[in-house]
């Protein structure tokens, strides 16, 4: 695991891009998967303006959902897929036939997970994925007690991730009790995972992610065992003490 210190948010941005870009250069049809939330927005914006300089291509990206609300109709504005469509895949001009969205209103959830793993085994496997980290450790919405060989699964939010979501919502109580998760199984076998934190809120469960045991309870931890983890954090989530 290599981790990247860097000053502030900006610099994380710009690190993480160059990192994206590095792996669509190498592998342009890359299978892959990127998260939603308040940290790659800076990423995202980046990559905008990077693509817009023609400085790589999309057109060969097979894209996978990371997570999304259980329930949701597939037009709901604030459903995961529409986020990454308006954050990511409008600005880089990724077509939504590139994006495998996740089953989330299926009628056997099993049996549904079953093939969207199935279609990224099709896929070889993902050859990258850029992840966030939730303050309860969670990966994606795999939330904890997640093991590491978890299939792609619908889950139950914990109260972390409810009050995270709560703003996104206008309120708790609108926030879905359920989500469905892309496995940890097929994630930590990405050939290459960028895991990016920043802000002293995220400083305590980083530290338990990549020090402390590694645990169903963190499914960060996991990350330690994953054959290629480059994290990039800012000085506030990751501070020199902690290295
Ligand atoms: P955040 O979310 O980027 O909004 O902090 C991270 C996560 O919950 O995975």
């Amino acid at each position: 695991m290599r981790v990247m210190r860097v000053n502030d948010y900006g610099a994380l941005s710009q690190a993480a891009a160059d990192w994206v870009v590095a792996q669509i250069t190498a592998r342009p049809d890359a299978a892959a998967v990127f998260p939603t939330g308040n940290t790659p927005i800076g990423l995202y914006q980046e990559l905008a303006r990077r693509y817009t300089l023609g400085l790589f291509s999309t057109t060969q990206l097979r894209l996978f959902l990371l997570d999304e609300y259980w329930g949701l109709a597939d037009d709901d504005p604030r459903s995961f897929y529409m986020w990454l469509t308006r954050e990511l895949l409008n600005p880089l001009s990724i077509s939504p036939r590139q994006l495998t969205r996740l089953p989330s209103h299926a009628t056997d959830p099993e049996a549904a997970g079953c093939a969207f793993d199935a279609a990224i085994t099709a896929a070889g496997g993902l050859d990258f994925a850029v992840l966030g980290l939730g303050l309860n450790g969670h990966l994606g919405y795999n939330e904890p007690p997640a093991a590491a060989d978890a299939p792609t699964r619908v889950l139950t939010l914990t109260e972390s991730s409810i009050e995270s979501a709560a703003g996104y919502f206008g309120g708790r109580d609108r926030v879905p009790r359920q989500a469905i998760a892309l496995g940890m199984a097929p994630l930590l076998a990405a050939r290459h995972i960028l895991l990016i934190a920043s802000g002293e809120q995220k400083r305590d469960i980083l530290r338990r992610a990549l020090k402390g045991p590694v645990t169903p309870e963190v499914p960060a931890s996991f990350l330690q065992q994953a054959p290629a983890v480059t994290v990039i954090a800012d000085t506030a989530a990751w501070p020199e003490g902690d290295a």
